[in-house]
């Protein structure tokens, strides 16, 4: 009884008339309050497609994704459409017999993963359709455009990207994802479509994709490590912020529809500062080691799992993106349902 008093007088003694808890105080109010609002409809979902059918086999190292044959991932899709997910951004895994060092492959236009998006979309044409361009999971050197003598070649690489972007332009994908970090390519692409008469294909540019360990389960998931070397010369360094900003600049001129960053969390100050500075609508990658650490963490019940999701995707739309890339897709759909 004395110590409440006391308590309270305590208080009175403050003069405190600024309480932040106050818009706190109940759920009601948090939801008025809150900030930052996350939708199903921010969301791509990132898949494998492998060649085949009745193929569904789990990645190692990313629990709860999967490398899907078409016929496997049509039915995938279906469901996630019916959770509210309207994009989808589809990786090839390529067998090594065909790579080779030109990633001719790319643009056959028989091979399965153009065969495949051009079903993707001819079943669903409401969907938003990405496609990745780099040579990487086409080519037996393993990075993202021509080698010579132990060089990553720039201009030279151009022309194929050109040609795999016609393709998959003309398999019905609505957005182009040149990721390589090339110089020039968005602009060179861009004028590839217009000239060929795809006016309407987008170009999500991989504008700040960093050289990071967090992409180590893609490149299990796709095979597509590296044969030698690591990729220092063309994706940024980690310690830079301001070097994104040329190459938004360079975006921008080139005619780039979205700016994306890559990964996600370790840059959510680059993410910030393309918002600040661009009017486009910027993209974030959560990439496979973002998404595989939650889920290692989570198995061991070190975290809570659905929680951290939740956490790290609003804390990357707070930071400025509005679309994002996410292998969480479909499970953050699962738990708004
Ligand atoms: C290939 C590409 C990579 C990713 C997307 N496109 C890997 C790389 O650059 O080595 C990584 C995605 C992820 O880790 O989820 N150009």
């Amino acid at each position: 009884m004395v110590i409440m008093s006391c308590t309270f007088e305590t208080e009175i003694a403050f003069g405190m008339n600024r309480r932040p808890r106050r818009n706190r105080k109940s759920k009601a109010v948090r939801n008025l309050v809150e900030e930052t609002s996350l939708s199903v409809k921010d969301l791509i979902f990132p898949m494998f497609l492998v060649d085949g059918s009745n193929k569904k086999i789990e990645v190692n190292s990313m629990p709860g994704i999967f490398r899907f044959s078409v016929d496997e991932m049509l039915h995938e899709i279906e469901y996630c459409m019916n959770l509210g997910i309207s994009a989808f951004d589809v990786f090839p895994a390529y067998p090594e017999r065909l790579k080779n060092a030109i990633a001719s492959e790319s643009y056959n236009p028989d091979t399965f993963y153009l065969k495949a998006l051009r079903q993707i979309k001819d079943k669903f044409p409401e969907i938003c359709l990405m496609s990745d361009v780099a040579l990487d999971p086409y080519s037996s050197d393993g990075h993202d455009g021509l080698v010579k003598d132990g060089k990553i070649l720039n201009d030279e690489t151009l022309e194929i990207l050109g040609l795999m972007s016609l393709a998959q332009a003309d398999a019905g994908v609505d957005i182009i994802g040149p990721s390589d970090m090339m110089d020039g390519r968005v602009g060179f692409i861009r004028e590839m479509l217009d000239q060929n008469g795809y006016l309407d294909t987008s170009i999500m540019s991989y504008t700040a994709k960093y050289a990071s360990a967090f992409y180590g389960p893609f490149r299990d998931a796709l095979d597509s490590a590296p044969k030698f070397g690591d990729k220092k010369t063309y994706q940024m360094n980690p310690a830079n912020s301001q070097e994104a900003l040329i190459e938004a600049d360079l975006d921008m001129e080139e005619g780039a529809d979205f700016l994306m960053v890559k990964p996600a969390l370790s840059y959510l100050d680059v993410i910030k500062l393309l918002h600040d500075n661009y009017p486009v609508p910027i993209a974030a990658y959560n990439v496979s080691g973002e998404y595989s650490m939650v889920k290692a963490a989570s198995q061991k019940g070190w975290i809570d799992g659905q929680r951290a999701m939740r956490e790290v995707l609003l804390s990357i739309k707070r930071a400025g993106a509005k679309v994002i890339l996410t292998y969480f897709a479909k499970e953050y759909a699962e738990f708004v349902k």
